[in-house]
């Protein structure tokens, strides 16, 4: 499976500090785990949160789960020993917090030189300050492990000091600015989370709101959250059925070195052979796992 084609449609957060959801995850179906250091870990435990992180990544079990560990930042008393940490355990990607230039994420590159190479970065969107500078932060992917954008709406809504209502209106714009700065230089990018989790009605919405803007899934607090966003992030049985006509029309003798055909009476161009064959390598890669 390329790593563009892995399904990351739900990525659940738990306390690296919490024995009990620590081996509960490795049984949940979210595809992407991240133990947390920072935000969901109280400043007491903050090292014996670490510990426990680290041990999970070197004990395993976690499957095909992706495993990502939330560092804290740089600028905290934990950040450069967290980073130092992880590194030498090497799980699939780091995750650190508000960042707010290309600068810093240089910084977090830096710090994580002696990390093996698969261990991707990945950056938390929270701050007002990045939100002028997504693209070059974005840019960074070419010439450091950076590699995904996560959404931290709760922080984003204290800095802005905004009252996202369901409908989050304030975020809009910038849902859609760190989607297409992500996309432009091929990142993941992962919605935000929705902190009312005995309310699956409101999180399928949320969901549905945040594959509509084109993010690859959404992070989680709760694993009642977890069936639903897999749910609404998996492709359809329509959108692959389509996918299935648009390669099978492409791969007929007589469209070869056509850039537009007709699928069912509409048309469809080389891009949507792209996005075709992206929708089935997505859906193999979910029957597989
Ligand atoms: N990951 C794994 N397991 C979790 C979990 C999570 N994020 N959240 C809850 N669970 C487990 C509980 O341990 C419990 O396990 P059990 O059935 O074996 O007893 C079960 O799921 C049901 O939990 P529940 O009682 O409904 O919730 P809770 O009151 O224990 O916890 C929260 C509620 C919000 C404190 C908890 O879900 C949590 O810590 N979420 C993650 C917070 C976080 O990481 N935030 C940072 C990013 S925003
Ligand atoms: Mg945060």
């Amino acid at each position: 499976m390329t790593n563009a084609a892995r399904p990351r449609r739900s990525a659940l957060y738990l306390p690296a500090s919490n024995p009990k959801a620590l081996a509960k995850a490795r049984t949940l179906t979210a595809d992407v785990v991240i133990l947390d250091l920072e935000d969901a870990v109280a400043p007491d435990l903050k090292v014996e949160a670490r510990a426990a992180a680290l041990a999970a990544v070197a004990e395993g079990g976690f499957g095909r789960r992706e495993l990502v560990v939330r560092a804290n930042g740089l600028s905290t008393p934990w950040g450069r020993e967290d980073l130092a940490a992880i590194s030498a355990a090497g799980p699939d990607a780091v995750l650190v917090p508000k960042v707010n230039s290309a600068e810093e994420v240089r910084g977090y590159d830096a710090a994580l030189a002696a990390a093996p190479p698969h261990t991707r970065l990945w950056i938390m969107i929270e701050t007002c300050a990045a939100l002028p500078h997504l693209h070059e932060i974005a840019a960074c992917g070419a010439d450091t492990r950076l590699a995904g954008f996560v959404m931290g709406t709760n922080d984003l809504a204290k800095e802005m000091q905004a009252r996202p209502g369901p409908a989050r209106t304030p975020f809009l714009p910038i849902l859609t600015m760190a989607v297409a700065a992500a996309r432009a230089h091929g990142l993941v990018v992962l919605d935000g989370v929705c902190n009312e989790f005995r309310d699956l009605g409101l999180f399928r919405a949320e969901a549905e709101q945040g594959l509509e803007f084109g993010f690859d899934g959404k992070t989680l607090i709760h694993p009642d959250q977890i069936a639903p966003c897999n749910e609404v992030f998996s492709p359809s049985v329509a959108e692959i059925a389509w996918a299935e006509a648009v390669s099978a029309a492409f791969a007929l003798p007589e469209n070869a070195g056509k850039g537009a055909i007709k699928v069912d009476g509409k048309m469809v161009e080389l891009l949507h052979l792209d996005q075709a064959e992206r929708t089935l390598a997505i859906a193999a890669a979910i029957s597989a796992s």
